[in-house]
């Protein structure tokens, strides 16, 4: 018999395999300073792409003001338990009743998490003659939450209608066989690494000839996208057609937890069945106030969200005129895509980060197939036109230092620290 450990501490990993000289730099950085475009990193101020505070909220005085306040009042415990037994508030409830009129659904639930949320929702909706038909980059959450699901699933190839209508002819034949069972679609508003939109306006035009609900993630559209912010829904004009609207708060709402929308029946069975609420201690008040404040801020300040657009067009622009490979994003997600090995990708990044103050994101194998590299830039409304043009130059200069093969080391340097 071999100790469980043992294979772990052989093994840490694709990622874990570099801790002892990544640690600290390439994976687990510390950002230090306050929440905007420039931060400190290893003491050195860096302009920052990695955040997803796209609405610049994260520091806006009115959200401190309030997280401040909230704190002071209620502390982080407050309320005790879970909703369903000690934890329920009125300001939790008005929250959800917001959060559902904003986005056109009956009702909304919170979640303290959107993974383990997300989730939780799949597992409490989905029996074991359901099936899930999904699109095959969706989040590891919407993955996890299939790994609960004891029924079968078909994967659809990203964005392919075609590919989706074979999946759902599959998985109406197979219905048709059980005599039991329905059709769960999951997508996602926003592909958060490539930044293009699901196609939702074309899978909602496919509830006139398949019966299925749609349950959509869109953890980035929210607050991003559509005239209101409410999300990739808006955006394309298919909100109704959504039966279960998700999104987290880590993101354009710069802070913690998540909810799930619509019709209230089925709100409801979620609020009764989902595990991972019923069984941990509800959100803090301080944060639900902070999530309230947000969301009104959301909701009534415009300019954050058309400052945000204008950084991204004016970045993704300037990264097209310039040459770069930025795919189809239709989002603020800008993704720029080269070509080279983990060992030239994580010279860049430190030639970056070192030489051009310059802090964003890096995907490479095993992610992506290898000899591809994807840095991830998030523009924000906090970024300034210096940021965008400061960056623009460091791209261009590290691109052709790339292309000359002046990145090629052998190993990764020890950064760790
Ligand atoms: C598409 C998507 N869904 C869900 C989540 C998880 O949300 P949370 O951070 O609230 O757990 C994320 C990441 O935050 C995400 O990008």
């Amino acid at each position: 018999m071999a100790d469980i450990f043992e294979k772990l501490v052989k093994n840490y990993g694709p990622l874990g395999q570099h801790r002892e000289r990544a640690h600290g730099y390439f994976a687990f950085p510390k950002l230090e300073g306050a929440i905007g475009s420039r931060m400190k990193f290893r003491g050195k101020e860096m302009i920052v792409w990695s955040l997803n505070n796209y609405l610049g909220l994260a520091n806006h005085p009115e959200v401190r003001a309030t997280d401040a306040a909230a704190s002071a009042e209620f502390g982080l415990a407050m309320p005790m338990g879970a909703r369903m037994m000690s934890g329920n508030s009125n300001h939790h409830e008005q929250l959800e009743s917001e959060l559902a009129a904003f986005e056109h659904k009956e009702d909304a639930i919170l979640m303290n998490f959107g993974y383990q949320g997300i989730m939780s929702a799949i597992d409490a909706i989905c029996g074991r003659h359901d099936i899930i038909v999904y699109d095959a980059e969706a989040h590891a959450c919407i993955l996890d939450g299939m790994r609960l699901h004891t029924g079968h699933r078909y994967v659809f190839k990203h964005n392919d209608i075609e590919d989706f209508e074979k999946q759902m002819v599959r998985a109406t034949v197979l219905l048709q066989k059980q005599q039991a069972g329905g059709i769960l679609v999951i997508s996602e508003g926003v592909f958060g690494m490539a930044g293009d939109q699901g196609k939702l306006k074309e899978i909602a035009a496919l509830k006139s000839k398949y019966e299925f609900r749609l349950l959509v993630d869109d953890a980035h559209g929210f607050g991003t996208l559509g005239q209101t912010g409410a999300g990739a829904g808006e955006a394309q004009g298919c909100q109704d057609a959504i039966d279960l609207y998700f999104s987290t708060f880590a993101k354009s709402m710069a802070s913690i937890g998540a909810f799930m929308a619509g019709d209230k029946a089925i709100i409801d069975f979620i609020r009764y069945n989902i595990r991972s609420q019923i069984f941990a201690k509800s959100l803090p008040m301080s944060i639900v106030l902070g999530n309230l404040k947000r969301l009104e801020l959301l909701k009534t300040q415009p300019a954050l969200k058309e400052r945000l657009w204008y950084n991204a067009k004016k970045l993704q622009t300037g990264l097209k005129e310039r040459g770069f490979d930025i795919g189809n994003t239709d989002t603020p997600v800008t993704p720029v895509y080269m070509k080279g090995g983990v060992e030239e990708a994580t010279a860049m990044v430190m030639d970056l980060r070192e030489n051009y103050r310059i802090f964003c994101s890096i995907v490479v194998y095993p992610v992506i197939p290898k000899g591809h590299i994807i840095y991830r830039l998030i523009p924000t409304a906090d970024h300034t036109d210096i940021d965008i043009e400061e960056t623009l130059v460091a791209f261009t200069e590290t691109k052709a230092k790339l292309d000359a093969g002046a990145y090629k080391v052998e190993f990764i340097p020890d950064m760790a620290g």
